[in-house]
């Protein structure tokens, strides 16, 4: 595997789950395959878990780490061809990408959609110029419609916390003050369809994620007629998708904050997210302080949903 931007880069799922809990049972299995090697993670946007569990793999795997934060210490990158760069702006990025890629084996990049233009966040600007003119082997930190290393460590999570074959899975919108992207539900949504779990996303009207993403996805607009029977809840915030309303937020209804109210109704659900979270818009303090929130070993893993990331890039050079 070359690069990994979203789920099929992986193949077969069952196999790449089957590598994520062998490395679990020894994460430093493979420490001598990232020697001489370094990973430069490239930040536009700033992130905790992302940051500490990458470098933690690297670590895992004997890489060494350079860690460069775009908005901190660096010149600022224009990203537009053509532009006339007389502006605030010194350095370009098609100089900056292949200059990084000499110092590197492998680049892991964080960008996030911008909501300036959807056609540019949908078609991966940034992230696809570091995989034409890096010449490295790329990897998505969470791009503009994608969070595969996120979506990867959900999945890994349902796998170690299911107690039937096919659970029930909804991915709820939730309410939150600012515009968020759209990555993380859509990146969900299709590593969801990618199994055979009965996954359903709900959501109030205005909020219809791209249907690339949706898939065979049931979508339900009553969050608690969708949480019936749930054995695991996500939930996310995202802005709107369609049309003129591209990056909006359309509603801040708090009843659809998960509340017990709505966990009553599940199986007994396990509560998600992929924090961070904001407590009682997108959850309540009771459901995340609840046995059944599972938040923290889903973070956890994290580090090993980019281990076996790093170590298949490391198997490719
Ligand atoms: N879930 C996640 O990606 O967290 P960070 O934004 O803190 O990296």
């Amino acid at each position: 595997m070359r690069n990994f931007t979203c789920v099929h880069d992986l193949g077969n799922l069952e196999q790449a789950l089957k590598e994520a809990f062998e490395i679990k049972k020894d994460r430093f299995k493979y420490v001598e395959l990232g020697k001489n090697k370094t990973l430069m993670m490239i930040f536009f946007n700033s992130s905790l878990r992302t940051r500490l569990s990458t470098q933690k793999a690297a670590l895992n795997l004997g890489m060494n780490v350079m860690v460069l934060d775009i908005n901190q210490g660096a010149w600022k990158l224009e990203t537009e061809r053509g532009v006339i760069m007389d502006g605030d702006k010194p350095e370009h990025l098609l100089e900056a990408i292949p200059v990084m890629g000499c110092y590197c084996d492998v680049i892991g990049v964080r960008s996030f959609a911008r909501f300036e233009n959807r056609d540019d966040d949908y078609n991966e600007v940034i992230l696809n110029q570091f995989i034409k003119y890096s010449g490295r082997p790329v990897f998505s930190m969470e791009a503009a419609t994608r969070h595969p290393l996120q979506s990867f460590a959900d999945l890994i999570t349902i796998e170690e916390y299911k107690k039937t074959a096919r659970p029930k899975v909804v991915m709820t919108w939730a309410p939150h003050p600012r515009a968020l992207p759209q990555a993380v539900p859509n990146s969900f949504a299709e590593w969801m369809n990618a199994t055979d779990y009965d996954f359903v996303i709900t959501h109030p009207e205005g909020y219809e994620l791209d249907p690339k993403f949706v898939g065979n996805a049931r979508v339900e607009y009553d969050q608690m007629k969708a949480f019936e029977g749930a054995d695991f809840v996500y939930a996310k915030n995202w802005a709107a998708y369609s049309g003129d309303n591209y990056g909006k937020i359309l509603n801040t209804d708090r009843s659809w904050t998960v509340g017990e109210r709505q966990m009553a109704v599940t199986n007994n659900a396990y509560f998600m997210h992929c924090l961070p979270v904001r407590r009682n818009m997108i959850v309540t303090d009771d459901v995340i302080e609840s046995p059944q929130s599972i938040v923290i070993p889903e973070a956890a893993n994290r580090e090993i949903s980019a281990t076996v990331v790093l170590k298949r890039i490391l198997e490719s050079l």
